[in-house]
């Protein structure tokens, strides 16, 4: 399923740091579990240098920087990172676009790179529904930086039952700002009160997301990891935490950090090592619990437009 010859997507989870507080993100889900591991640790540059060549992943063709935990523009060198990173590969970055400064926004503009912005409203009072601490005014001078210096800006609004009116005015905004696409996500994440509107369609077979996207994950432990999902579980197991899984029990039974890790291992050695076989293999007879749930019964968000390339 997945072989580092064709991997063209990797995901990349900067930092364990963020700057604000959405009720349904797996930091505040699980605070309790994966609270000290936030705010912690980054990737470094130089690590970033070492693991990902073209050697190592020869077709790889998009850096989607965006994690299960992060917030990848308070990395502290994301200028760098993307310097070194947009001649060779498409780059993308997931943000809640309420950060830094204007000449900041200017400076990744001007790298012609793709953002997407996470803004689920119009104004102050139905942005900070869910994006507590968020400041809109903030992200309007951010975004308008980066679209003027060149930057490829997408819209991305998570429909909840309280913004689902705004949709409509949120687009035309997009338009005018001059935004290039707008991303529509109905989440599936419980303890916020999310639109019931979108119907999914049930599937009868594991499709792998990630693999059919020949796409791969890694975390901001250097772990490299089948999936975000799996990012989820193995996160908590890390904190030293969470419900056993069969996937963090096999974690555990192997070496944990030791085998999967791009600190001591390349990325084939993971790819063709003993964790991902066994995700694999599990879909033959019993698929692991996250690989049934998320990617069988197509409970995963459902994404509009969801091709980053
Ligand atoms: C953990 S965030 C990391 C990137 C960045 N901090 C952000 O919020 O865009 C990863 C992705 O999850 C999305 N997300 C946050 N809350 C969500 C929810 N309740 N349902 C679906 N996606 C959500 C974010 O918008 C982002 O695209
Ligand atoms: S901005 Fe992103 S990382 Fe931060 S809390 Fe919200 S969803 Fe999570
Ligand atoms: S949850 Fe399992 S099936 Fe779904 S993308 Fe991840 S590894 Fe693939």
């Amino acid at each position: 399923m997945w072989d580092n010859k064709t991997i063209e997507w990797l995901d990349i989870e900067l930092t364990s740091f963020c700057n604000i507080e959405c009720p349904g993100c797996f930091r505040q889900v699980k605070r309790k579990i994966v609270n000290d591991i936030l705010n912690k640790d980054n990737l470094s540059l130089k690590d970033l240098k070492t693991w990902i060549t073209k050697e190592k992943f020869p077709n790889l063709k998009l850096i989607n920087f965006c994690g299960s935990i992060d917030e990848p523009t308070l990395h502290p060198e994301i200028l760098q990172i993307v310097e070194h990173f947009h001649s060779m590969y498409d780059i993308n970055i997931a943000t809640n676009g309420s950060t830094k400064t204007e000449k900041f926004w200017t400076k990744l503009g001007s790298y012609g790179i793709s953002i997407y912005f996470g803004i689920d409203g119009t104004d102050q009072k139905s942005l900070e529904k869910y994006r507590i601490g968020s400041s809109y005014k903030k992200i309007q001078t951010n975004y308008r930086s980066f679209i003027a210096a060149g930057g490829h800006a997408t819209w991305q609004y998570i429909v909840f039952e309280y913004n689902e009116h705004l949709l409509e005015e949120a687009k035309k905004i997009s338009v005018e700002e001059g935004f290039k696409n707008f991303r529509t996500i109905y989440s599936h994440r419980t303890g916020n009160k999310e639109s019931k509107t979108k119907k999914r369609d049930e599937e009868q077979e594991i499709v792998c997301k990630y693999g059919e996207q020949k796409r791969i994950f890694l975390s901001h432990t250097g772990a490299l990891l089948p999936c975000c999902f799996l990012n989820s579980e193995f996160l908590q197991v890390y904190s030293g935490g969470g419900a056993e899984t069969s996937f963090t029990k096999k974690y555990k039974e192997l070496d944990e950090v030791l085998s999967n890790n791009l600190k001591y291992n390349s990325p084939s050695e993971v790819i063709d090592g003993e964790l991902f076989k066994f995700v694999v293999d599990s879909w033959k007879s019993k698929p692991i619990e996250r690989c049934w749930h998320t990617c069988k019964k197509a409970k995963q968000d459902v994404f509009i437009h969801e091709e980053l390339k």
